[in-house]
């Protein structure tokens, strides 16, 4: 059985997965870079199964490069807007995800996001590695508090709800707006309300996006979603940049039609829209959300046992419905 692993990945996988077939990788693996598509295409060849990350397109070219006997494609990811469903499922190969394992870490990262944002974290401490600071001052660097503010979620599945969990020590309000909507009984738990999008936009201090990028989801905030939002609010995307109209963002953060914003994910990921480095008041991460090492390491077994499984007549524990 030969296995295509894209990317340099925790032991923790490769080690179940070595211990069931053969794991083809490429020299270059041994860096964390992605790898340009002429050599993912080389490497699949054959392969019976994928084991992806977010950074690889499995499209129907790197289906086809692998060949009719692939069988699974398994992304080391919850999301999996990498793959194209569709083509997967003319050719009958399964696609699995490791949902839940990086729920915790993921809303972490938001918060992280959110807190670094609204207290301007990136451009202080941007200002004093410069050796700029010269001591304190009762303007500098002024942000906005968290406690008692309203904590808007786009999308309220496993990782929102754990952001919402942690917006609880700040005694926040929670809004959120998704197309389900949680019972009754896990709104009250949460302490959440369901608003209509406009009312989300309207009324949150931190705006936290929680959604799967979907044709629905792309582009879903704006200029005209800015300019309906107070010139006060903290944009936070831990979910996926193409969520967010990053040029419309520039010019929001450009015009002061929001505070700030703290990204994780961007439209043309490893791309940066230049202008956004513009602007002090965009906190920026390289899309680490569920970069623990325990989590990697839980994510990595996940994905490979989801391998294992599909390889050995089994049904992955994790499989992603495929269109009919
Ligand atoms: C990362 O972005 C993931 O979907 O797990």
């Amino acid at each position: 059985m030969k296995i295509a692993v894209t990317r340099r990945i925790p032991e923790a996988g490769l080690k179940v997965l070595e211990a069931f077939g053969e794991v083809k990788t490429l020299a270059m693996h041994q860096t964390d870079d992605g790898i340009a598509s002429e050599a993912l295409l080389k490497l699949v060849e054959g392969a019976q199964a994928i084991l992806s990350t977010v950074g690889e397109r499995m499209d129907a070219a790197t289906m086809d490069a692998a060949g009719p006997q692939l069988k699974i494609i398994a992304n080391m990811a919850v999301g999996y807007d990498n793959i194209s469903l569709a083509e997967a499922a003319k050719r009958n190969i399964l696609v699995t995800n490791t949902p839940g394992v990086l729920t915790e870490a993921t809303a972490d990262l938001a918060w992280t996001l959110i807190l670094g944002a609204a207290r301007r974290a990136g451009e202080a401490e941007r200002v004093l590695r410069a050796g700029q600071w010269k001591g304190w001052g009762p303007l500098q660097f002024l942000g906005v508090d968290l406690y008692k503010k309203n904590l808007g979620l786009f999308g309220l599945g496993r990782i929102g709800q754990a952001v919402a969990r942690r917006g609880r020590g700040f005694d926040m309000t929670v809004l959120y707006h998704d197309v389900n909507r949680l019972s009754a009984s896990a709104e009250e738990a949460l302490n959440a309300r369901w608003v209509e999008k406009d009312e989300l936009i309207a009324e949150a201090d931190i705006l936290s996006l929680h959604c799967p990028l979907t044709p629905e989801t792309r582009h879903a905030f704006t200029l005209a979603e800015f300019r309906k939002m107070k010139p006060s609010v903290v944009i936070v995307n831990s979910a996926r940049g193409p969520v967010i109209k990053e040029d419309d963002l520039c010019q929001a953060l450009d015009e002061g039609l929001v505070f700030a914003a703290g990204l994780d994910v961007f439209e043309e990921e490893p791309v940066i829209n230049p202008r956004l480095f513009d602007h002090e008041r965009a906190f920026l991460l390289p899309h680490i959300g569920s970069a623990t090492i325990e989590t990697r390491d839980t994510m990595a077994r996940m994905a490979a046992e989801n391998i294992v499984a599909a390889l050995s007549g089994d049904t992955p524990e994790n499989l992603v419905p495929l269109p009919l």
